[in-house]
């Protein structure tokens, strides 16, 4: 089994692992702030009041710290992990990093821009969140002497512009499935502990709560607004979902032992985190992709072999590299665009809105 992943070996090389702006790699966003401010969530005010005074306990104050087993845990694990493994792992450790990070900027410039006071809670609290969770991935990082310069990042990384309503449905999806993806490994090593091979998964469970709990946010935002779930708008439904799950597919199988070293499998792995996802949206989208549909994973697995065939061109370089990259995208554009016309499963939309984390 071979390894996929750009090597990081500096710190330089991890920032800029961090910087890059490609179709797989994760961005930061900016939005109308001034469409952000005139939402309203009174259609559910209850329901989003019992999630302030939650996010108001704070039940995960004290979660994001290192007791003093991490120290000598973390350095058995790095002195055990095998080159390609450990490229693999810390690739993880830079992508997870780089999402939680962009959460922690979007939050942060909405609450400094909107006079909503709804929004600027909410937004305060999931900063407050995710800066904690940047935080904590970059303190393993720096183990291997590979911290990132969040201040730099936050400068110099490109800024994608998304409509308020992409943010909701792209944030609400990233959200759920990050919970789904942090609570499948952490139910695998539960059971699995021999393969719990770096600390950092210890800290998984109570940490996955706080990212479906912004998940949560979304959804009574959407809910709330119920225009944003019809008509024309659920054709940018399907498109989000496609986007966020082929991304997580490629991205996930370019790290095959990273999967292997904790029992699982990178395709078995994806599917159970689709499946735990597609049926947290029954809270809020009209609509799932049929992810049993063989079709359904012959097309991913497509769009990883042209992902593939197109980091190889690059390293070709050279007019035949360049040529052969442009016909990757060419074809990568039409087998997404085949996916997406595939047939999605209905789903009527649960009354109650909020869901428990019970995965
Ligand atoms: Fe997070
Ligand atoms: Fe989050």
């Amino acid at each position: 089994m071979s390894t996929y992943v750009q090597a990081i070996e500096s710190q330089q090389q991890a920032n800029e692992k961090a910087k890059q702006s490609t179709v797989l790699s994760p961005r930061f966003y900016t939005t109308d702030f001034n469409a952000m401010d005139r939402i309203s969530v009174e259609a559910f005010r209850s329901e989003w009041d019992v999630m302030m005074r939650e996010y108001e306990g704070d039940n995960n104050h004290d979660h994001f710290q290192r007791d003093e087993k991490f120290g000598p845990e973390a350095e058995a694990a790095m002195a055990n992990l095998s080159p390609e493994m450990r490229q693999e792992f810390i690739d993880f450790l830079v992508g997870s990093l780089t999402s939680e990070f962009s959460g922690c900027i979007l939050y942060n410039e909405i609450r400094k821009h909107v006079d909503n006071p709804d929004i600027k809670q909410l937004m305060t609290f999931m900063a407050r969140d995710e800066s904690r969770h940047a935080g904590f991935i970059n303190q393993s990082l720096r183990d291997f002497n590979l911290g990132i310069d969040l201040g730099d990042l936050k400068r110099t990384k490109k800024y994608t512009f998304f409509k308020p309503k992409y943010i909701y449905y792209a944030t609400y999806l990233s959200e759920k499935i990050g919970y789904a993806r942090y609570i499948t490994i952490f139910r695998q090593l539960e059971k699995h502990p021999e393969k719990r091979f770096h600390p950092i998964f210890r800290w998984f469970e109570r940490w996955c709560n706080d990212e479906f709990r912004h998940g949560e946010s979304f959804a009574l935002i959407m809910r709330s607004n119920p225009s944003l779930l019809r008509g024309l708008n659920v054709w940018w439904i399907r498109f989000f979902l496609l986007a966020v799950y082929a991304t997580m597919y490629v991205r996930d199988h370019t790290r095959p032992m990273l999967h292997e070293a904790m029992g699982l499998d990178s395709t078995a792995y994806d599917f159970q985190v689709f499946r735990v996802t597609n049926e947290i949206t029954k809270q809020v989208f009209p609509v799932a992709l049929d992810i049993e549909n063989p079709a359904f994973k012959a097309g991913l697995d497509r769009l990883f072999e042209i992902s593939q065939a197109n980091d190889r061109a690059k390293e070709q370089g050279g007019l035949m590299g360049k040529l052969t990259q442009a016909v990757c995208g060419i074809k990568a554009v039409a087998a997404f665009t085949s996916l997406f016309f595939m047939p999605v499963l209905k789903q009527n939309i649960s009354p109650e809105v909020r869901l428990a984390p019970t995965w």
